[in-house]
């Protein structure tokens, strides 16, 4: 591996971005609630909302040398009543480079940030209950289940997949 690196997400790298998480949906249909077909047809554009927005408060990127192979978006409730609450959307690390603790690391930095986040509480995510090794990395850094939404996504080979529902607390 070239050296790997860790940052959030700029405007440049969403071509990168794009490409990865189309390449992901489509080679990963159970662990996305998106689906790649429809996904695939968005236009760059849309991704800018993953930037730091109103909801977005950073998506971090991976690198292996300048090559985009990671990501991981976190995401603030902006309603007053539940700005103490954040949450993980889009998971994901190459096939190529799966299994060399890249989540792991994109994982730790996000909490890093958060814990450093005034005002956040708690932080949430949702994993195909199937998922060994997403649900393992994440109980191994503290996410507790707290529910189970059955029947969760539909896969068009007639699959029926329930959701883990996580949560980590970052204060008391
Ligand atoms: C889930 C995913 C993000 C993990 O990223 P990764 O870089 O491969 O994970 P890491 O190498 O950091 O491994 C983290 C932990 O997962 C587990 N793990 C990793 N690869 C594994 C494998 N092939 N089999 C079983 N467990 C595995 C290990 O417990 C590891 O802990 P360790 O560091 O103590 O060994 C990645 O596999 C992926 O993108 N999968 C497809 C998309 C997806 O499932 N996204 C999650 C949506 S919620």
């Amino acid at each position: 591996m070239a050296e790997l690196s860790i940052r959030p997400m700029l405007e440049p790298d969403l071509l990168a971005y794009k490409a990865l998480r189309d390449s992901m949906l489509a080679a990963h249909p159970e662990a996305f609630t998106s689906d790649a077909e429809t996904e695939s047809q968005r236009d760059l554009a849309s991704y800018r909302s993953r930037l730091t927005s109103n909801t977005t408060l950073f998506t971090l990127v991976a690198l292996d040398g300048g090559r985009l192979i990671g990501a991981l978006t976190c995401e603030r409730e902006p309603r007053r009543k539940v700005q103490h609450i954040a949450h993980l959307v889009g998971m994901m690390v190459g096939d190529s480079h799966r299994g060399r603790g890249i989540g792991r690391a994109l994982l730790a930095d996000t909490l890093e940030r958060l814990h450093a986040t005034p005002g956040l509480a708690q932080v949430t995510l949702s994993v195909t209950a199937t998922n060994q090794t997403a649900v393992g990395l994440y109980e191994s850094q503290g996410f507790e289940r707290y529910g189970r939404l059955p029947d969760a996504i539909r896969l068009p080979d007639g699959r029926r997949l329930d959701k883990l529902l996580m949560l980590r607390r970052l204060q008391d």
